[in-house]
């Protein structure tokens, strides 16, 4: 049966268009930058090329194509030469901004032997890249902030993960709006959801509870988890900061937890996690390191119960949505500010929109939910209730 045809008998479709050609426009992370500061070159798939990643001499990171515009070769295999990154093929330098320095072997460097640069941003222990398929610079304003704990005493490292995910990355973005997932695939339990649209930040807040039936009873000795307050902002098309709350009896634990990704191509994406977890007296510094590598792990299963859905599920172009539901639709024309021209990004792409959800029917619904699985479980004999 064709689409139409299901159609008329009042049977919904999905619409799906082509994934889009083009690559967002923004900062991306590529990673912890410490990875690329060892005198090597360093290969990074990103935005349908391949990349090379280069500490030069001066210190400074650097990200051109890798492929060499003499003869192609591979500058990733190549050998950081000075303030320059040199072909393994016949040996030209190429500099951090694109430009042919030097052929060791010819009188002179041949006009316009220039290749593709991306501008970098090392901060907070994060390399950024800025993509621009029109090739123009950020606009000032257009930044990644600061996050405070990345460079304090008082705050863990970074503990890192990240992940190849077969499918385009605006299903990642979805999650920003989608406050039921959350409750059937993470067992969390929001009570609380709220939107805000600005620019190029898109906001998610969302309070929840912990799920009794979802996780094992705290540990003897250990302070039982409450719930959770999170407040997730993405500053453009793919890096979300989130400042995270989590509730325990007596205490609350503030992280740092980052959500990025970038694209490899229009069907995969490098999706990452990076958390840092603030010490505290109660938790102690050995504590707060453990619980950062704890938390790590916990998001990071999180992204594989996101993964798992992503892998089977449709391209989606026409949700079909209830009231409970958050904003897909906004949301989406917000993200559209990223794949058009500069000059085509229309009002409603970044004027203000708010949106808090009505959490009282889901509440109710999740509450008796979640009282069944106990009773269930007591049922069943797993004392763990
Ligand atoms: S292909 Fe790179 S120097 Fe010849
Ligand atoms: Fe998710």
């Amino acid at each position: 049966m064709t689409a139409a045809e299901t159609e008329r008998d009042g049977v919904r479709a999905i619409e799906a268009g082509a994934v889009p050609a083009r690559f967002a426009r923004g900062w991306h992370c590529l990673g912890l930058s410490e990875r690329f500061k060892d005198g090597r070159p360093h290969t990074v798939d990103a935005f349908g090329a391949k990349l090379v990643v280069f500490r030069s001499g001066d210190g400074r990171l650097n990200v051109l194509d890798a492929y060499c515009r003499h003869m192609g070769g591979d500058l990733s295999r190549g050998t950081v030469k000075g303030d320059e990154i040199a072909c393994p093929f016949h040996d030209w330098r190429w500099g951090g901004d694109g430009r042919c320095k030097k052929i060791p072997y010819a009188r002179r460097v041949p006009l316009r032997a220039r290749t593709s640069a991306w501008t970098t941003m090392d901060q907070d222990g994060m390399l950024f890249v800025w993509n621009d398929p029109e090739g123009n610079p950020p606009p000032p304003g257009v930044t990644i902030p600061r996050i405070e704990g990345a460079t304090r005493d008082d705050w863990t490292d970074w503990v890192w993960h990240e992940t190849l995910v077969a499918a385009n990355c605006r299903e990642v973005m979805d999650n920003v709006v989608d406050m039921a997932h959350f409750f059937y695939v993470h067992y969390s339990f929001p009570t609380y959801f709220k939107n805000v649209f600005e620019g190029h930040v898109a906001t998610q807040i969302m309070k929840g509870l912990s799920r009794p039936d979802a996780r094992p009873p705290a540990k003897e000795g250990r302070p039982g988890m409450l719930g959770n307050t999170s407040v997730a902002a993405y500053h453009g098309p793919s890096f979300m900061i989130d400042d995270l709350t989590y509730h325990y009896e007596g205490m609350d634990i503030d992280c740092v937890l980052i959500n990025c990704h970038y694209p490899v191509d229009a069907d995969s994406f490098v999706l990452q996690s990076g958390i840092i977890v603030q010490r505290n007296e109660r938790l102690g510094s050995a504590g707060a390191d453990e619980m950062a590598v704890r938390l790590g792990a916990f998001i990071l299963k999180g992204f594989e119960q996101d993964v798992e859905i992503w892998k089977n599920k449709a391209r989606v172009d026409n949700p079909l949505l209830c009231e409970e539901d958050g904003p897909v639709y906004q949301l989406r024309r917000w993200y559209e500010q990223f794949y058009v021209d500069a000059a085509d990004v229309a009002p409603e792409m970044v004027e203000r929109f708010e949106f808090e959800l009505d959490t009282t029917r889901p509440v109710e619904a999740w509450r008796k939910e979640v009282e069944e699985n106990l009773a269930r479980r007591a049922a069943a004999g797993g004392g763990t209730a």
